[in-house]
């Protein structure tokens, strides 16, 4: 087929040709968007799940929907090796700033520039001149900081007849004590009714929570997990944007590509792709699908899955060929220094160099798991020797 008109469109966070299968959790986000503009409670979410499956999509969606109900929105993507002060601050002064062409500057506005202003100075945060604002103190504690400008900034919102919606992706990447803060700050503005939303995307591995936060959290997010398609989805997310340029599938080549990508988003786009290119008619047969997946298979591993697999030290290599030999995960990271024949002592500490590299993800203590999915098919592929290896001893 041609390949100008390929409608697929595999990659990190770009909008799908069709966004399938998440119909309920669209609904669920505008409620609660607009829910939050006309000052009534709403409950902010974070939706986790492995990488691929559709979570940078959903925040880029839900931050429309927020743009289209007038609201005042800012996205960020966590870094893990900066504080998120410095990350939030400038997108802050964005949202004071847009506030403020809404409605010059009120007492309300004059308060939030301020608490921003000490804010950024006190955790030395980098943003452009404030002139004017009233004084505000700052104390240095992120908790409390945090809170004041969470509280100031909603309320110069509210008076606008707007809300905040901030989009936080890559949330696993927090450091801990801004992750607490965040809940801190989150659960003040939500006992005052604020209207300030939160969206978050992330790893499912926020159990690392601790403490009072924990408990907070808990309460106070929705945390949808987000995962494959169903397959009624998955067939949405293949047939439509083939149907728009006039090109059908044969129900076994659907069927196919379905159960070799498990319905993954960014797997389905993949498949999708690789099909389209390869057929020369419509409709896209089963041999089509076939070649298409053996061709999608070798792309995926000389990039996406090699470029990750050349980020690891030989160690980490050895531990995540380890983690491969189970076939259920996430695994039981003592079963993995078992395999390795290693204390678990000795093996936590590649086991969490793998975690902080964004390899694998720990859904609860003790346990482990791929990031990727299908992470462990290609290490099999990529290290064989390995297998016959541990079969002699
Ligand atoms: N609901 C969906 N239907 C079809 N394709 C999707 C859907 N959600 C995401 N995709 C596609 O999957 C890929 C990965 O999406 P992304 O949002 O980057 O995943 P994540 O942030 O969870 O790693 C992208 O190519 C995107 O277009
Ligand atoms: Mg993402």
């Amino acid at each position: 087929m041609q390949a100008t008109h390929n409608p697929y469109n595999p990659g990190a966070g770009v909008p799908p040709p069709e966004l399938a299968g998440r119909d309920a959790l669209m609904e669920q986000a505008r409620v609660a968007i607009a829910r939050a503009k006309a000052g009534r409670a709403a409950k902010s979410a974070i939706m986790l799940g492995l990488r691929g499956v559709g979570k940078t999509v959903l925040l880029n969606a839900f931050e429309a929907l927020a743009d289209e109900q007038g609201c005042q929105t800012a996205f960020l993507e966590i870094d893990p090796d900066k504080p998120l002060a410095h990350q939030l601050a400038p997108q802050l002064q964005h949202i004071l700033h847009r506030l403020d062409r809404l409605k010059k500057a009120g007492a309300d506005l004059q308060k939030a520039f301020g608490h921003l202003r000490a804010f950024a100075s006190v955790f030395r945060a980098t943003i452009s001149d404030i002139d004017f604002g009233i004084s505000a103190p700052a104390t240095g504690d992120l908790v409390v900081d945090l809170t004041e400008l969470f509280l100031a900034i909603p309320d110069a919102a509210k008076k606008r007849e707007t809300a905040i919606v901030l989009l936080i992706d890559e949330i696993q990447y927090l450091q801990k004590g801004d992750l607490s803060a965040l809940i801190m700050a989150m659960h003040k503005i939500s006992q005052r009714q604020m209207p300030l939303l939160l969206f978050g995307g992330g790893l499912p591995q926020l159990a690392k929570l601790a403490g009072d936060a924990k408990s907070y959290a808990e309460r106070l997010f929705d945390y949808p997990p987000i995962g494959p398609l169903e397959a009624a989805a998955a067939r949405q997310a293949l047939v439509e944007p083939a149907k728009r340029e006039g090109v059908g599938y044969a129900k076994d080549a659907l069927d196919y590509v379905i159960e070799q990508t498990g319905g993954y988003p960014f797997f389905l786009q993949v498949w999708g792709s690789h099909c389209w290119d390869v057929a020369t008619k419509s409709p896209i047969s089963l041999a089509d699908a076939k070649r298409a997946g053996a061709n999608a298979v070798a792309a995926l591993d000389e990039g996406l899955f090699k470029v990750r697999l050349a980020r690891l030290t030989e160690r980490q290599k050895s531990y995540a060929r380890a983690m491969a030999e189970f076939a259920e995960e996430p695994i039981n990271s003592s079963n993995v220094a078992n395999a390795l024949g290693l204390s678990l002592s000795q093996a936590a500490p590649i086991r969490d160099e793998l975690i902080k590299k964004g390899m694998a993800y720990s859904p609860e203590r003790g346990l482990i798991g791929f990031t990727v999915p299908m992470f462990a098919d290609y290490m099999r592929r990529a290290m064989p020797a390995n297998a016959a290896a541990k079969k002699k001893r």
